[in-house]
């Protein structure tokens, strides 16, 4: 909640009043074969970063420290043309196919193992999808069975004779991707997906009824078929899925950094109409399962291209939607991240799209990488936002925007770690002129100390790192405040993420 008041701001804290525990599938990844994503991004044989697989280390290195804790793989509108056996054996014998998605060369010398084998590297869970465009239901069955079962079979064996004997173990499943948008290569209608989506289901959990099944919603909340969409395919997959996808992609096309800083309120607006919709389909079931939220794709993206899709003018690897992200774009990251902490009750996974080079929080040459402003917050967010979330309450002052009226000036969420006594605060103030002091006020204890305050931050909301200047957004540690019995005072400049660490 928040409320209007003076120019100072107070957050109230209490850590018995808790949303749910914070799913640490919220921290995940999404990687695509895309532009340089995989190739070039993850996967690079000449670049001297490369290792003994062709797998780029210092890349590596940066995922390992973002911690993702799943990846979804392989797409994306990727996905709905891939005929994964394409992707598996000798590389030799592996085609090279026109992908449609992308108009790029699929040359697929990356592949299911492959990826299976950089997950492990940078210890992460594989998510990995199967084609409901193009592909049947026999072969996502097949897929599963490749992945999952025990040799004895054939496609168990195919695996084996790749030099996979033991099973891959893959626990989450996307069933397709974007079904509901025309430009998806076997787009289908909702009653069509669910009926066919249902079907897929059954056959992969024949197969391992350990497996965790996402379904496809709708692909953004500006299609016209929303929230509809989102309704028909669960009514058909309610009993056989466990979780409902969502996808976004965030622009600042007007220029209105106001507004822009404001998009929570549409973020958090997005998941409670599909929270709606998960309540009335249940109760219509009369049933007692529970599906949740996959936020499997979430980012900004309208610089490099807009929402149109590029093409690859049928070559390996092109440079597609490299974006470029500055202060303002790491700060609705930043408010994105909160209403994940917000939310938990009903989002169990959020996949950033994407990891490298494509709409990534990183960018590479053959030689080098660069850490974008985005990559800052999220790194914050995974690192701190541990055990619990909890329900603040705000009191912040309020600020116009010309698309959301009024709005509070501070975004906030907080988490609280019973297991290590600790707890986070991530703020974002929206200001783009004003600091504000805010008070911290813990009703049910004086906490011991403020162990440190990480800070981003910036006076111009279009700053970006760039390769000449790596280092102009980061995240820094600042002073941290001294408790006073049971509050804290810190100093909020303006356009800044802060998150607060704090031992109870
Ligand atoms: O992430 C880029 C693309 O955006 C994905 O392929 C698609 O699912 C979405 O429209």
């Amino acid at each position: 909640m928040s409320v209007s008041a003076s120019s100072k701001a107070q957050v109230y804290l209490d850590t018995h009043r808790t949303i749910s525990p914070i799913s640490p599938l919220l921290f995940s990844g999404f990687v695509e074969h895309i532009g340089r994503a995989v190739y070039e991004g993850i996967y690079e044989p000449a670049s001297p970063h490369a290792d003994e697989r062709g797998l780029r280390k210092d890349v590596m290195a940066a995922l390992r420290e973002i911690n993702y804790r799943s990846m979804r793989y392989p797409g994306g509108n990727f996905l709905s043309g891939y005929r994964w056996e394409d992707g598996v054996g000798p590389r030799e014998q592996r085609p090279r196919r026109r992908d449609l998605a992308w108009q790029s060369i699929e040359t697929n010398q990356f592949g299911t193992n492959e990826f299976i084998d950089f997950c492990k590297a940078i210890n992460t869970e594989p998510m990995l999808g199967v084609n409901m465009g193009t592909g049947t239901i026999q072969d996502a069955a097949n897929l599963i069975e490749y992945c999952n079962a025990d040799v004895g079979s054939q496609y168990a064996d195919l695996r084996a004779s790749h030099g996979y004997t033991a099973p891959h173990a893959v626990k989450y499943w996307c069933l397709g991707n974007e079904m509901d948008g025309p430009w998806q290569i076997g787009h289908l209608e909702a009653a069509e997906y669910g009926a066919k989506a249902r079907e897929a289901a059954k056959m992969m959990r024949w197969h391992d009824p350990s497996i965790e099944l996402i379904l496809c919603g709708s692909s953004n909340s500006n299609m016209p078929t929303y929230p509809e969409w989102d309704r028909v395919a669960l009514e058909w997959c309610w009993d056989v899925v466990d979780y409902h996808s969502m996808h976004y992609y965030a622009n600042n096309r007007d220029n209105d950094t106001a507004s822009y800083l404001a998009l929570s309120a549409e973020f958090e607006s997005f998941v409670d109409t599909l929270t709606g919709v998960l309540r009335y389909v249940k109760a219509k079931k009369r049933s007692k399962h529970d599906v949740y939220l996959s936020w499997d794709e979430w980012n900004v993206w309208y610089k490099a291209s807009g929402r149109t899709f590029d093409q690859g003018k049928w070559t390996q690897a092109p440079h597609l939607v490299e974006e470029v992200y500055n202060l303002e774009d790491a700060l609705v990251v930043a408010q994105w991240m909160n209403v994940f902490l917000r939310k938990s009750d009903v989002l169990k996974i959020a996949c950033i799209a994407q990891i490298v080079n494509v709409i990534a929080p990183m960018l590479t040459t053959s030689d080098s990488l660069l850490k974008q402003s985005t990559y800052y917050p999220f790194l914050l967010f995974s690192k701190l936002a541990a055990g619990s979330a909890l329900d603040i309450v705000v009191r912040s002052p309020m600020y116009q925007t010309a698309k959301f009226g009024d709005m509070p000036l501070l975004d906030v969420s907080a988490s609280y770690d019973a297991a290590n006594n600790t707890n986070a605060i991530f703020i974002v103030n929206r200001s783009q002129t004003e600091s504000v002091p805010l008070e911290l006020k813990w009703q049910d204890r004086a906490p011991k100390s403020i162990k440190a305050v990480h800070q981003v931050s910036g006076t111009d909301p279009k700053a970006a790192n760039s390769f000449e200047n790596p280092n102009l957004i980061t995240a820094v540690n600042v002073a941290a405040p001294s408790i006073d019995g049971q509050s804290a005072t810190l100093m909020l400049p303006p356009l800044s993420f802060t998150a607060v660490e704090v031992a109870l």
